[in-house]
């Protein structure tokens, strides 16, 4: 499925070759059973291997490695060989690739038009460049139609480690969070009903469900197991290879001079950078107040607040990863700040300084010490150090084609526009 295994290539082979399609259980297809015609073999194949980095265990499971398994030192006591939370990994490399079709596919929006890669694009970091998310109707780049979601849409690079899922942190994994960009009427919007109908309309999906689930698909494709294959792609988006990782492993050249200035910084106890965003995955996979302003033309959003009403919350939420943050731009849950150097300041200031007014919120003490503390060449030296967390090696081959035949949301490539907005 990656880059190195030629999908097509494979599918060529086998297109003059019927008999050896063996996937494909017909009899699993009660249903269907009026409408079924002579099977010949689908244009899609699945990969049979585990994405790189991840081991096949069992002859069934993907089981991810990292060096960062091998450091039995916690997270947060201040060292940068750190283990790593455990990951939801363990899905079968036909379930991962499988989940890399939907994930391209617009059939899963009502409207045909949105995809997860329309708001979680790979170029992007899998957030879009908005400040806000598009909507199911609006069109790819939602101009024209309903008004875009409160939030932004985060990152996804490492979210498979994650227990609090959203902004809000109101999911705990990642088969709960996909229920809510499906149906929420203000992205994909589609209903269950129609979700099942529509893949099992599609001979090619059938046929790839079957291949990745086997026996499971007893009575056709089911959200469940829509749920597995997407939740199966997105444990495979890690991002620990960048030039920060080969300096906490012990290659001390990996980092510039200012950069691991900015480093020192960054776990320095005047700003507690890494109290919250905690090595290695940068974040502490907690709620925290920093008191951050209201969005442009938005009502105050009190974040976990709104989901567990205690004083604690208002205002609070999950820790957003580092990681790739150089490509995520615009900044914080809808998009208040735009360049990295914004946030150092934001965070140099004096605590509260931009929280909504008539709001009290309880900001965090690891926020409260005196301010400002920075010289303008160490603001640039903590930027400088948050764009050494870029790694993209793992991004997965966006597929060219998908098994509805709608097109695949194409995007054009802003790395570099990104690293420059990052850089102001
Ligand atoms: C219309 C834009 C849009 C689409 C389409 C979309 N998302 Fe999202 N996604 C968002 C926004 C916005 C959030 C944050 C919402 C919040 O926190 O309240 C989000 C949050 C997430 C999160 C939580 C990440 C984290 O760090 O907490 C995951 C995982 C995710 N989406 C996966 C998906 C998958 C899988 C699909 C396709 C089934 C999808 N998204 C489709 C906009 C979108
Ligand atoms: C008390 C915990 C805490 C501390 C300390 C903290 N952060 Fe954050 N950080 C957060 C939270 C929570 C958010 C999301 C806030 C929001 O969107 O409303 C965030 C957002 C960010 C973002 C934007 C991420 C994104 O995807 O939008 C960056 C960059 C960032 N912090 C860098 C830093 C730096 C640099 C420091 C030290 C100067 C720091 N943080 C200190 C908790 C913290």
């Amino acid at each position: 499925m990656r880059k190195a295994v030629p999908t097509v290539a494979i599918a060529l082979a086998l297109a003059g070759a019927a008999t050896l399609w063996v996937g494909y259980r017909p009899q699993l297809f009660s249903p269907f059973a009026g409408v079924r015609q002579p099977i010949s073999p689908s244009k899609f194949q699945l990969s049979k291997q585990c994405p790189p980095s991840f081991e096949l265990v069992d002859g069934y499971s993907c089981r991810f490695r990292s060096l960062y398994q091998l450091y039995a030192a916690n997270p947060g006591g201040g060292g940068l060989r750190v283990s790593l939370p455990p990951l939801a990994d363990g899905f079968s490399p036909q379930q991962i690739d499988l989940g890399r079709y939907l994930f391209f596919d617009p059939l899963l929006s009502r409207n045909h038009d949105l995809s997860c890669a329309t708001c979680h694009q790979p170029d992007r970091g899998f957030s879009d460049g908005r400040a806000r998310g598009a909507r199911s109707g609006g069109g790819a780049q939602g101009r024209g139609g309903p008004p875009p979601s409160r939030r932004r849409a985060p990152t996804l690079w490492n979210s498979g480690f994650l227990r609090n899922l959203f902004w809000d942190g109101r999911a705990h994994s990642l088969v709960e969070q996909a229920q809510g960009p499906l149906f929420a009427a203000d992205e994909m919007a589609n209903s269950r009903e129609r979700l099942e109908r529509e893949l099992n309309e599609s001979r090619d999906y059938r046929q790839l469900f079957s291949q990745a689930f086997g026996s499971e698909l007893q009575t056709g494709i089911t959200l469940p197991l829509v749920i597995r294959a997407l939740s199966a792609f997105e444990s495979t988006l890690i991002s620990l290879n960048s030039r920060y990782d080969r300096y906490a492993h012990g290659d001390d050249e990996a980092l510039t001079e200012q950069e691991k200035r900015g480093l020192n910084i960054f776990r320095g106890v005047t700003l507690s950078c890494s109290q919250c965003h905690t090595p290695p995955l940068f974040t502490n996979d907690e709620l925290e107040v920093t008191g951050i302003a209201n969005a442009p033309g938005l009502p105050f959003d009190p974040g976990a607040g709104g989901v567990a009403a205690t004083r604690e919350f208002l205002g609070a939420f999950r820790t957003p990863t580092l990681r790739n943050i150089a490509r995520t731009a615009p900044y914080m849950h809808a998009g208040q700040l735009s360049s990295l150097t914004d946030v150092v300041r934001f965070y140099n200031d004096r605590p509260g300084h931009a929280a909504p007014p008539g709001v009290h919120l309880k900001i965090d003490w690891r926020m409260a010490l005196r301010r400002p503390v920075l010289s303008e060449q160490d603001i640039q030296d903590v930027v400088a150090f948050m764009l050494t967390l870029t790694d993209e090696t793992m991004a997965p081959e966006v597929p060219a084609q998908v098994p509805s035949g709608l097109p695949v949301v194409r995007l054009p490539m802003v790395g570099q526009q990104a690293q420059a907005v990052a850089r102001q």
